[in-house]
């Protein structure tokens, strides 16, 4: 939920490696062993998180889903999801833990490189006639695309007139995405990215080294804000330019996929541009409202209608 015009909690969590499963496997083929006893049980559960805290996992592919539970009915020690369930009622930071099992927040610097350099190519050129600029990042897990982007439109000469929304149904990764300090090790590897992504500076200009973390420049973040957001759940809060939501789809039923491209498609200011993952596309009935402008890369813009 977005909280107090884009609030910013402080609580902490892991963060998630890009090894770890990200999700680009989903599919809800159904997975061994799960009974329809146990199908019961998740519906169940979903349920009472839903009337619990708002928090809706209903449509979800269930797939991504089990694994998640059957993760954390270990790690609590239960045999049962009714067993999950009670503790989820019952014991404190329990539902914490497993909302947290859910946020699959895999990412990485300039991901998908090829993805960069084609909005740098085909989307900032048409940037350029706006005097403000409005992005949207959603679902950015722990900020390491937001990061990119910032340096990118930086390095095009727009980023000062540009505000980036970043949000995240998880708190902790909005707490992690505000702190901007990501770990040494992936810098090797972030660099090369950022090389493919038609970077031409030096990458470690943007951060200070602090022990064993790179930390991004006060610049960059000043243009940015953070809130916790659910897609499921919230709606549209301001109107953009560019939205980008990319790998979060993937978790979702195509009922769910249809209500996000709902919101996304009204939060979008005519010939905006929105900008999903290289898995995702959009579903009818949103698709007419945008013309492909990069196939490859599954950048939309939005139609601007002709007025009366
Ligand atoms: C795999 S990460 C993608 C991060 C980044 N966009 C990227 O492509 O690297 C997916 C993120 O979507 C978030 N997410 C999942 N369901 C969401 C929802 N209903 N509303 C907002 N964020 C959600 C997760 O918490 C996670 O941080």
């Amino acid at each position: 939920m977005l909280e107090n015009g884009f609030g910013y909690d402080e609580n902490r969590g892991e963060r998630a490696t890009a090894a770890a499963d990200d999700g680009s496997r989903e599919d809800d083929s159904g997975e061994e062993g799960f009974t329809e006893l146990e199908e019961l049980e998740i519906d169940l559960l979903l349920e009472a998180i839903y009337r619990l805290r708002g928090f809706d996992f209903r449509s979800y592919l269930r797939s991504s889903l089990r694994r998640r539970i059957r993760h954390r009915m270990n790690l609590e020690g239960v045999s049962t999801i009714s067993s999950l369930q009670e503790r989820i009622l019952h014991i404190d930071g329990c539902l914490e833990r497993l909302l947290e099992d859910f946020s699959i927040k895999v990412t990485e610097m300039f991901r998908d490189p090829a993805f960069f350099l084609a909005f740098r190519k085909d989307v900032v050129p048409l940037l350029r006639k706006h005097d403000r600029l409005r992005v949207w990042h959603a679902g950015c897990a722990t900020g390491e695309e937001v990061y990119s982007m910032a340096i990118l439109l930086e390095e095009e000469g727009l980023l000062d007139r540009t505000t980036i929304y970043a949000t995240d149904m998880s708190r902790t990764a909005i707490a992690l995405s505000k702190e901007g300090r990501f770990p040494l090790k992936r810098m090797q590897a972030y660099t090369k990215n950022y090389l493919q992504a038609g970077g031409s500076r030096e990458f470690s200009a943007y951060y200070a080294t602090d022990h064993a973390y790179a930390r991004f420049l006060p610049s960059l973040k000043h243009h940015m804000a953070f809130a916790q957001h659910n897609l499921a759940t919230d709606g549209s809060f301001n109107e953009f330019q560019v939205i980008l939501c990319r790998n979060v789809l993937i978790y979702f039923s195509p009922e769910l996929q249809s209500r996000v491209h709902g919101i996304l498609n009204g939060s979008l200011a005519p010939g905006g541009f929105l900008a999903l993952g290289s898995k995702e596309s959009l579903i009818s009935p949103q698709r007419g409202d945008f013309e492909e402008l990069n196939q490859d890369y599954r950048i939309f813009r939005k139609r601007v209608l002709p007025s009366n």
